[in-house]
């Protein structure tokens, strides 16, 4: 739904997702329209009561929503003179910010990242506000490099319900991000060649790397990665829910064929849990540690869920690793900043969490469902019952990604994703439905088909 804020004059794009509710959905379109500068510092808003008339919500709504974002900084409310927008330096004058936007792809389409513009900053406003006003003196310490005990038992509880994992809160360890979680592991695993699915994404290649292991690819077909291929290797890192890039979901017969090559072996399978919660034709798919705890090191992420920038992520690990993996975190940085842990066990605990991934599911499925209406038929499109981005057959990579360019549309490249890029590999591009902000998202769709269309 478009709304139009009469008298300032702007397109307030109010959308409420289902389970959302119009006052979230008001907060998060003036939040929005502040920080993307449509509505400029000093701009002075309309009263409440015609705020409400315009919009078509109760006048209790329209305050609240202007009372959360005075209180986040947004606007600034004085007796006489009004609401107004507020004037927010690192907004208007930061000079990297503001050259990112700069080399910002007029049509954003790559994978990696979340709807950022989805962020409950109300939610874990409040979430940071209780944890601060609740914690005890000594969360301000140097802590257990695992984490707060109060974020492991929250993802405790979290995991084992919306994931199937096994995940006693002495067996958690929270890091910054999945990123930190295989690092320390291959530290812990000493220089050990580690096998990664081919394609898979060449950043966590690299942080292998950097870390002292080596790298072994280890083939991806239509039913996921080929366990029967893993012979004597120590240990393999695996996307089962939505295998990155190709989308596809671990086949039951493979998952097996995994945990089987782990018991037999000894071998460590690396569960890379990234978008698990996002799947769209039925329920989600249970995590395979919950088949074999021993075996599995199960990696999870708030970065997809809630946005990168917390860099929150948490392993749960089999008995025999947990010390290693603990002293491995304690000497790279004691451990993960305390409040922020605090802040998400209180999201987890108030059910804000859930209902947050619920709402967002609801939003990339109707997003994943308008690429589908603009492609299916006309071109193949693999990886869609699940995550936020599908892959895109092409008959010519290069050709396609030189007309994507010229339209100023960003996508991910396939070839880029191969452990050994060379002929003969299939084409494909990378599109991520994550990224645009809500209103932006059907002109990027008309230019993505468009493209496809004349490759
Ligand atoms: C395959 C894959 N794994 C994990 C992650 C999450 O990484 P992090 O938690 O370090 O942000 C991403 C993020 O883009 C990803 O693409």
């Amino acid at each position: 739904m478009n709304e139009f804020l009469a008298g300032v004059g702007v397109d307030l794009h109010l959308e409420t997702d289902d389970g959302e509710g119009r006052r979230v959905g008001l907060e998060r379109a003036l939040r929005d329209a502040v920080r993307d500068g449509r509505l400029a510092p000093g701009t002075r808003l309309p009263a409440t009561r015609r705020l409400a008339t315009e919009l078509g919500v109760s006048r209790g709504t329209a305050k609240a929503a202007y009372d959360q974002l005075v209180a986040e900084g947004y606007l600034t409310a004085r007796q006489g003179s009004g609401t107004q927008v507020a004037s927010l330096p690192s907004l208007d004058a930061d000079a990297p910010e503001a050259a990112a936007r700069a080399r910002t792809p007029r049509f954003d389409l790559r994978p990696g990242s979340p709807d950022v513009g989805a962020f409950p900053a109300a939610a874990w406003l409040r979430a940071l506000r209780r944890a601060i006003a609740t914690a005890p003196l000594l969360a301000y310490d140097y802590g257990d490099p695992r984490g707060r005990i109060e974020l492991r038992t929250a993802l405790s509880g979290y995991l084992g319900r919306a994931r199937g994992v096994i995940a006693p809160p002495e067996r958690i360890v929270i890091t910054s991000g999945y990123v930190q979680g295989l690092a320390l592991l291959t530290r812990v695993l000493d220089g050990a060649a580690i096998a990664m699915e081919d394609p898979g994404l060449p950043f966590h290649r690299e942080v292998v790397r950097r870390n002292g292991g080596s790298v072994v690819p280890v083939r991806v077909d239509e039913r996921g990665v080929c366990a029967q291929e893993l012979g004597d290797l120590k240990a393999v890192v695996v996307t089962p829910a939505h295998q990155y890039p190709t989308g596809v979901t671990l086949h039951p017969e493979r998952r097996r064929a995994l945990t089987d090559w782990a018991r037999a072996r000894g071998g460590l399978i690396v569960e890379d849990d990234y978008d698990g919660e996002f799947r769209y034709d039925r329920q989600p798919v249970g995590a395979l540690q919950g088949m074999a705890p021993g075996q599995v090191v199960y990696l999870g992420t708030a970065s997809k869920t809630l946005g990168p920038a917390l860099r929150l992520g948490w392993m749960v690990l089999p008995p025999h690793l947990v010390d290693a993996v603990a002293d491995a975190k304690l000497h790279s940085d004691h451990h993960t900043e305390s409040i922020g842990q605090l802040a998400l066990a209180e999201l987890i605990d108030s059910h804000a969490y859930d209902r947050h991934v619920r709402a967002c599911r609801l939003r990339y499925r109707r997003r994943r469902d308008q690429l589908l209406d603009r492609l299916a038929g006309r071109h193949d499109v693999r990886g869609i019952a699940a995550g936020l981005h599908a892959l895109v057959e092409v008959p010519d990579e290069e050709v396609a990604l030189k007309r994507a360019e010229a339209e100023g549309l960003a996508v991910g490249h396939l070839a880029d994703h191969w452990h050994t890029p060379g002929a003969g590999r299939p084409q494909g591009l990378v599109v991520g439905y994550g990224t645009p902000r809500e209103r932006a998202y059907p002109e990027a769709l008309e230019v993505l088909g468009k493209v496809l269309e004349g490759a």
